[in-house]
């Protein structure tokens, strides 16, 4: 089969990741016949400085004309600070809103090899998997009004946090269809006891369970799920959350797997794909990893969560289960050979740099 890919390095190790990912890819398509057709596209920092937007058109259009996009990471010193007028960030944000990427999802696994580099207590870690999934287009980070202004009395800052009906019950609907293939248990996550929005979140979350009898439904305040995500990991199967809370329990989460490194996640515009209106065009994936600018260009960088994010892509946007399921019992079987990059290698040993780790999960496709 033959497949378009629009590729998004991005900034800092960004680049880097992307190029282990796509590496491994190639070798997918040569091993099991797939033709994947590689455009290269500007975004974050680096299309800052190449074009003045954060987004070019060019990446755009590519964006929305390909069968699945891989991203790497957007952001660094070099385009932070109060006052620049385009940040990097923009140009990812633009891509999930215009593609309507709504649908965020963030599996989390124990890897029992590397359970050594979580801080974790290794049997907490046991039966860790869990899939979070962070709405992605609305909530804190989209709802207008946004603004800074100045007053008489001092400067002043707004973002705002709302969500419709419509919005909250696509994603659910998105979590008990997951849940409902897996452990049939969906937790949503709020803060009800004392925003609106989350108040409208659990009633419309509690109605809609209704279609799904085999799954069971549980509400959690967001700041209790902080807690008991580290204290009791097993316990959860599907997690939904708003956006910015849904931001900041993965970032949480990836202490169980190890590091941030570990981690991938795709951005779907639905799911499953018969009940995408959407057609499942276009959907990105992505680690959940920054640009990390302190380690770029040294090669130290982990490129297993862009790596299996590739592996997500697979499954997801091409119906490649084997291909998908094959990147990821290589990832496996590497780490369980005890091959780390630096990030996951607490004592510093058995460390190889990032393409070496690309290499080495491609020798085992
Ligand atoms: C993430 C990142 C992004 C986000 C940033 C880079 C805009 O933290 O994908 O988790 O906040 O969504
Ligand atoms: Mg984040």
């Amino acid at each position: 089969m033959e497949f378009s890919i629009a590729v998004l390095p991005g900034d800092g190790i960004g680049p880097e990741v992307i190029s282990e990912a796509v590496k491994v890819l190639k070798v997918i398509g040569t091993r099991f016949g797939h033709e994947f057709n590689l455009q290269y596209g500007l975004i974050g920092g680096s299309a800052i400085d190449e074009t003045g937007s954060a987004l070019p058109d060019e990446s755009a259009n590519l964006c929305s004309k390909s069968d699945g996009i891989l991203y790497g990471a957007v952001g660094g010193p070099k385009w932070d600070g109060p006052d620049i007028p385009v940040r990097p960030e923009d140009g990812i944000l633009t891509v999930r809103k215009t593609l309507d990427l709504f649908a965020n999802i963030r599996p989390v696994k124990g890897y029992r090899s590397i359970a050594d580099s979580s801080p974790i207590k290794p049997e907490l870690l046991e039966n860790v998997d869990m899939l979070i999934l962070r709405e992605l287009t609305g909530g804190l980070y989209f709802s207008k009004p946004k603004k800074r202004w100045e007053t008489s009395r001092g400067r002043r800052g707004v973002d705002t946090l709302r969500y419709s009906e419509e919005e909250i019950e696509r994603i659910v609907r998105v979590g008990f269809e997951l849940a409902s293939r897996r452990k049939k248990l969906l937790t949503s996550v709020d803060k009800a006891n004392v925003l609106e929005s989350s108040r409208l979140w659990r009633e419309v979350a509690t109605e809609i369970s209704d279609d799904y009898p085999d799954v069971e439904l549980e509400h959690i305040y967001v700041d209790n799920l902080s807690v008991q995500i580290i204290r009791n990991p097993s316990h959860y199967d599907v997690i939904v959350a708003e956006n910015t809370f849904g931001d900041i329990i993965s970032d949480e989460a990836a202490v169980l797997a190890g590091s941030l490194g570990m981690l991938p996640s795709a951005s779907l515009s639905g799911y499953p794909p018969d009940i995408d209106t959407n057609n499942m065009s276009s959907n990105l994936y992505e680690p959940i990893h920054g640009s990390a600018p302190d380690i770029a260009g040294q090669g130290i960088a982990n490129p297993i969560g862009t790596i299996l994010s590739m592996a997500m892509m697979l499954r997801l946007s091409f119906g490649l289960e084997d291909e998908a399921s094959n990147v990821e019992i290589s990832v496996e079987q590497v780490l369980s050979e005890g091959y780390r990059t630096s990030d996951i290698s607490p004592n510093n040993s058995n460390v190889v740099n990032t393409q070496k780790m690309g290499d080495l999960i491609a020798m085992r496709i």
